[in-house]
Formats: structure tokens, C-alpha cells, sequence
């Protein structure tokens, strides 16, 4: 089972807006592989969050990838203005398009890295032909909408299976994580398979900061796919 390590994308969506600007170059300090930017159309989630304007401002302020996790229904014309603030890549929802493979055509000519993320009901099969056209997929570990919400375990095996079915196709597909990824939890889902974890909440209610946050979490999620001495 490959593993690439562990990455930590910080999502802002529980973080104070009214400092974001030094919060992503404070997450850049910590040692973050890039920021999830979570946004939310009030329709596909039951929640409103931000726009391509938030991270166009956030754009200079760091070096980062920047990625945007499109809770959307139908994307495609939102997809330009996201690229256009700064995002080299964008997660689109198979349950909020009615042609997954054309809107990820649309992120690919725009020169973005194409991905997918699904719902925690969601089969692996409604992503199955489209796996040579993404970069990534992001398994949902909670109901899309909010941060702070409970990790789904049983999607642990799901991870897994993708894991295999990537492997067995020969694919370089990243598998990433996001909802309720805690020190706490991260073990099970990086043994699960998963190397890119997104961490809302549990990066800014660490009474230590944020920087002891990304590292303890990663720390764990090291632990559980390093082999014992
Ligand atoms: C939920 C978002 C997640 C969430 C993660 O719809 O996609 O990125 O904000 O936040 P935590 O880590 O608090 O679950
Ligand atoms: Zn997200």
C-alpha cells in the first residue's frame, strides 16, 4: 500500500475571519502542504461560506497551493473565478454535477488539477471512470456543510478500497481525508490508506496554538504508517 507521508490542509472555515490574512501565513509558518478553502453555496450544503474574493486576498500572502473544495450545485461557471483567485486545484462534488466528466474538462483547460470529493453515501463506482481524469480524490469523513462535526469511521474501509483500486489501476491519485480529523483520529485514517488530511477545527481550538496543532497531528498520523523499530 503506498504511502506518500503525511500532508495537513488546514481548512479555514473555522477560523476567525476577521484575521485570515495572518492565519494562512501563520499556517505557512507551521508547515502546512497547502490551504483547503471550503466553500459553500447555501444549496448542494445548508450553508453559506465564501467566495473567490476571500482567497484572491489571501492569494499573496503565502507561497501555498491553494485548493477549492466546491460544495456547489452545477459548478462549472463558478469554476474560472477560482482558478482566476489563485486555486491550482479544484474538488468538485459527483452528487452536485450533472456531467462530472465535462466540469472536471473545464478545471483541466483551465490549467487547475482536476479532483473529486465524495459524500460519506457515496459509492466509490460513481467516480470509477473519471480516475484518469483527477489528480485526487477527498473522501468525506462527515456530512458536508460545517467543521467541527464528529469522524465518520466507517469510512475507513472505503479509503481502503480506493487505495487498492488506485493501486491496481496504476494510478497516481492523492487520497485525501476531510472532516473530523483530529490527533485522535488521524491514525485509523492514515493506516486506512489516506497521505492528505484536512484539519478544521482541531487546528484552532489547540489551546497551544496552531503551530502545535499541525505538528501533533502529523506526528500521529506518522506514527500509525511508520513501521515499528
Ligand atoms: C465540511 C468541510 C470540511 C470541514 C473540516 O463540509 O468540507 O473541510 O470544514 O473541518 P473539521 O476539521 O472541523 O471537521
Ligand atoms: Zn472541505
Amino acid at each position: 500500500m503506498a504511502h506518500a507521508g503525511i500532508e495537513i490542509a488546514p481548512s479555514v472555515l473555522n477560523a476567525d475571519f476577521s484575521r485570515l490574512g495572518d492565519t494562512v501565513v501563520e499556517l505557512e509558518q507551521a508547515g502546512v502542504g497547502r490551504i483547503h478553502w471550503d466553500v459553500m453555496d447555501g444549496q448542494f450544503v445548508p450553508n453559506i461560506s465564501m467566495g473567490p474574493a476571500i482567497i484572491a486576498s489571501c492569494r499573496p500572502l503565502v507561497n501555498l497551493p491553494f485548493e477549492a473544495h466546491l460544495m456547489v450545485r452545477e459548478p462549472d461557471g463558478l469554476i474560472p473565478a477560482f482558478v482566476e483567485a489563485g486555486c491550482e486545484q479544484v474538488l468538485v462534488h459527483p452528487e452536485a454535477c450533472t456531467h462530472l466528466h465535462r466540469t472536471l474538462g473545464v478545471i483541466a483547460a483551465l490549467g487547475a488539477r482536476p479532483a473529486v470529493a465524495v459524500n460519506p453515501a457515496t459509492p466509490l463506482s460513481d467516480i470509477e471512470w473519471v480516475l484518469e481524469d483527477i489528480a485526487q480524490v477527498l473522501i468525506m469523513t462527515v456530512n458536508p456543510g460545517f467543521g467541527g462535526q464528529a469522524y465518520l469511521p466507517s469510512m475507513e474501509p472505503k479509503v481502503t478500497a480506493l487505495r487498492e483500486l488506485l493501486d491496481r489501476r496504476g494510478l497516481d491519485v492523492e487520497i485525501e481525508v476531510d472532516g473530523g480529523i483530529t490527533a485522535d483520529t488521524i491514525p485509523d485514517a492514515a493506516s486506512a490508506g489516506a497521505s492528505v488530511f484536512v484539519v478544521g477545527s482541531a487546528l484552532f481550538r489547540d489551546p497551544a496554538g496552531v503551530d502545535h496543532a499541525v505538528s501533533e497531528i502529523r506526528e500521529r498520523g506518522l506514527s500509525a504508517i511508520t513501521p515499528a523499530a
